[in-house]
């Protein structure tokens, strides 16, 4: 199979590193800046025999080289700086991200489309409205790096491997997301047995907040490595067929009495994208947290449109 990344950012390249050293596909790698993809796919093909693998990548700034490709990253887009929300970003990464679709629709109309740019569900939502594909192909990656650091956060707290930690974050890619302790096990046992409310309600706080702690200390970019690794984990599960349970955002049809909006949540991801959405057995709080994480999405879309039509301001 072959995965197209457009942009050779650091999520990028490093998304088509893991690519490569888990021999999942072969990578086209794509920026408009003149020479970056070619020579960090060069960089990355030279390495192939160190890291013992035989996939292919190449680079361009071209999109007609994405053709042929089952599957597109879109890492395309500005990082955060200290102080932004991810929806601060929408102005800027809405217009490229909506330009880097038009593109890709001309080369591979029919390629699964994996949406990293943030803000998230904002950016997936826009994805879909170009690309017009079922919603089975255009998704979100998120909920599986929300729940990495969750997994991570109670891993340091209990002191076990952090796979080990069965978890779920839902909802959508920001300060709403919803992180669900109820429903979290270690080894089979609750965590509520395991840590007080005090320390579970940090860990979920500390959640929602990754991604922000790690722009604070890099100050100019933000994370790279978990969010390439949660890409790689979807594209994984497409190209293997896994038929594994992620967290990402899709396009909601009347689960969790949610209609019309992208929002994180549990699918079932194979070869054809997204195969199901699983309805978890939400209680009335947790359902109503993932509706507020809704409405926050709602009204992101409806400031975008807003400033589509020159009547608005985002945020
Ligand atoms: C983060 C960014 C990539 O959560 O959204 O780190």
């Amino acid at each position: 199979m072959k995965v197209t990344i457009v942009r050779a950012g650091n999520v990028g390249a490093a998304c088509a590193q893991r690519i490569l050293e888990g021999d999942l596909a072969d990578v086209y790698l794509v920026d408009v800046v003149e020479g970056l993809a070619k020579g960090k796919a060069l960089d990355l093909a030279q390495a192939a025999p160190l890291v013992r693998h035989r996939r292919r990548i190449e680079g361009g700034e071209d999109y007609a080289g994405a053709e042929g490709s089952d599957l597109v990253v879109i890492t395309a887009g500005v990082p955060r700086k200290p102080g932004m929300s991810r929806d601060d970003l929408l102005s800027v990464n809405g217009r490229i991200v909506i330009e880097v679709c038009h593109a890709l629709r001309q080369v591979v109309p029919e390629a699964i489309v994996i949406m990293v740019a943030n803000p998230l569900d904002v950016t997936t939502h826009l994805a879909a409205q170009v690309y017009q594909a079922p919603r089975e192909r255009v998704l979100g990656m998120a909920g599986g790096l929300d729940t990495a650091r969750y997994q991570t956060f109670i891993a340091w707290e209990v002191g076990c491997a952090p796979h080990e930690v069965e978890a779920l974050v839902l909802g959508g890619h920001g300060d709403s997301m919803v992180p669900l302790p109820r429903l979290t096990k270690v080894r089979n046992v609750p965590l509520g047995e395991l840590l007080s409310p005090e320390k579970i309600a940090a860990i979920v706080e500390r959640t929602r907040n990754g991604g922000a702690e790690i722009v604070s200390y890099l100050k100019t970019g933000s994370a790279y490595y978990a969010p390439s690794a949660a890409a790689a984990d979807i594209v994984r599960a497409v190209v293997r067929d896994e038929h594994r349970v992620i967290p990402c955002s899709v396009r909601l049809e009347g689960e969790y009495d949610l209609e019309g909006v992208f929002l994180g949540v549990p699918c079932r991801i194979g070869r054809r994208g997204v195969e199901e959405i699983v309805e978890l057995p939400l209680n009335e709080e947790e359902l109503a947290a993932v509706h507020v994480s809704a409405q926050h999405v709602r009204d992101t879309v409806a400031a975008w449109e807003a400033l589509q039509q020159g009547q608005g301001d985002l945020c």
